[in-house]
């Protein structure tokens, strides 16, 4: 089967943000104990940080890491977990029932920051907490010193601040399942009144109001209203979270979520658009889509008491990945609107990365993530698809191509980022780019295989790994791309140079 994607330099969506590109590590399971952090472990560095786990994550090259959570950190109190580690307290935690520690805390994340050359993102607990809290760890965090807080880092951790400046205010405050869960107006209020005075200590940082927690839940977009029509001159992004499941196993079906994805943003796009509309104001508030993933595997929340617990340790097949791809082509298509994407998360739970004490797995969602991290750069483009489309289930005939482009002035390259939704047929296709030339050095990679469900185990780890892939330059400098079936090929083509 053949398909087209025309290109034009000049016609784009936006600048792509690079912290689209982000991850998430929660107090969950074993994402933080035996995760990024494992003393025991033979692989560990003298601050306990895994280091194969560190080199993994580094490929990824993730700008933010939104911590502590999720659900645990509306329940969390930020000072049990700095201080001499003999005085911390070992807490029961309420969201994961589990046995917290506290043996890693804010100093541990931003000094793993530091390590991994990664910006920290802060979430700040509104559900059982408030507003003074967490502007007391603004305080600890970023002042320089003179007060009790700064000075308590100072001695604690660091002389200098932490300098951090990207905070969520709670999270997935709308759903039944958070501590202090309650209505878009409680919150609104709560987040207004905790945002002021976080800026009010350091007029610097940026703020993510909650969303409300996905198109399933009945406060979908009306909680967002609210909360963004209360707060619009005291934040700079409200959240979005979507977790993909394939729960019927309909594969054909599953493989389409990218269409659902393209619709929960341009949902947002209307209301940002709405609510600045109705405030006659200047001013754009951005979506910060900070949990996303497949996750519907193993559903195992209840960690029994214990102390990193196997939680959420989905395993992750061909398919899965492909759906990933398809977020992050939607993120590239939304560049005017998404500034910040989180992967949720990072390790063991709900994760690219699996550990055991004397090894480490990758899985198959690692591979998309790094492969639009390293080619995605510059601005993206709004590629014109031609090309067959498919019955995939409910959700009716739906295009087999997903597509992003991004162009980098810098290097004269395009990047093609192409997901094939079909289970059975491959396509060829035509990439190009109003009236330029490629040069004939194109560099294709694919991920692919015969069998959704392929997955990678500790005995066979390469089962889905990338692969280079095939590509040739026509007569008029157009590319020709194969798009295997279930099959992702990415791109990276350098122009020649215009008149
Ligand atoms: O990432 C796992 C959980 O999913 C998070 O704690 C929560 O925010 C979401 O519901």
């Amino acid at each position: 089967m053949k398909a087209s994607i025309r290109l034009d330099l000049d016609h784009h969506v936006g600048d792509i943000d690079r912290r689209i590109f982000s991850g998430f590590v929660e107090h969950l399971g074993r994402a933080v104990y035996e995760g990024i952090f494992d003393p025991a472990s033979p692989l560990s560095d003298a601050n306990g940080f895994r280091t194969d786990v560190g080199k993994a994550l580094r490929k990824l090259g993730m700008r933010f890491m939104r911590y502590p959570g999720g659900n645990f950190v509306s329940n969390y109190d930020w000072r049990d977990g700095v201080g001499p580690l003999a005085e911390r307290p070992v807490r029961a935690d309420f969201a994961w029932k589990s046995i917290e520690p506290n043996t890693f805390g804010v100093d541990e994340f931003v000094n793993w920051c530091r390590w991994m050359d990664i910006e920290p993102m802060m979430a700040v607990n509104l559900g059982t907490l408030g507003p003074r809290e967490a502007a007391e760890l603004v305080e600890y965090c970023n002042f320089p010193g003179g007060t009790h807080w700064s000075d308590a880092r100072r001695q604690n951790s660091s002389s200098n601040p932490h300098g951090i400046n990207l905070w969520c205010l709670g999270n997935e405050m709308d759903g039944p399942w958070q501590a202090g869960n309650c209505t878009a107006a409680e919150y609104a209020a709560r987040a207004q009144q905790a945002g002021r005075l976080m800026k009010g200590i350091d007029s610097s940082i940026e703020l993510v109001a909650c969303g409300s927690t996905g198109r399933y839940m009945d406060t979908y977009l009306e909680w967002d209203r609210v909360v963004l029509e209360t707060c619009w001159d005291d934040v700079d992004y409200i959240s979005a979270h979507r977790y993909s499941r394939n729960s019927q196993d309909d594969s054909a079906w599953f493989l389409a979520e990218g269409v659902e994805i393209d619709r929960v943003l341009s949902d947002y796009a209307g209301l940002l658009a709405y609510v600045r509309g109705v405030k006659r104001s200047d001013k754009k508030v951005y979506v910060s889509f900070d949990e996303w993933n497949v996750w519907y595997k193993d559903r195992m929340i209840d960690g029994a008491w214990s102390r990193a617990p196997h939680l959420l340790e989905e395993i992750y097949n061909l398919e899965d990945a492909l759906v990933c791809a398809q977020f992050l082509n939607s993120f590239l298509r939304h560049a005017d609107i998404v500034k910040i994407a989180c992967l949720a998360q990072i390790v063991n739970v709900i994760a690219p990365i699996l550990t055991k004490p004397d090894g480490m797995l990758i899985q198959s969602i690692y591979y998309p993530f790094q492969l639009f991290s390293q080619h995605a750069s510059g601005v993206s483009l709004r590629p014109i698809v031609d090309g067959p489309t498919h019955t995939a289930g409910v959700r009716g005939e739906v295009p087999m191509l997903d597509v992003s482009a991004s162009y980098d002035p810098q290097c004269e390259s395009i990047s093609v980022f192409v997901v094939n939704r079909s289970l059975t047929e491959d396509i060829e296709a035509q990439v190009s780019v109003g009236g330029l030339r490629a040069k004939p050095d194109i560099e294709t990679i694919m991920l692919t295989g015969d069998d959704p469900k392929a997955h990678n185990t500790w005995e066979r780890p390469d089962v889905i790994s990338p692969n280079s892939g095939t590509a040739t330059r026509g007569a008029n400098g157009q590319v020709f791309l194969k798009v295997p079936s279930l099959g992702l090929t990415v791109a990276r083509v350098q122009l020649e140079q215009r008149d």
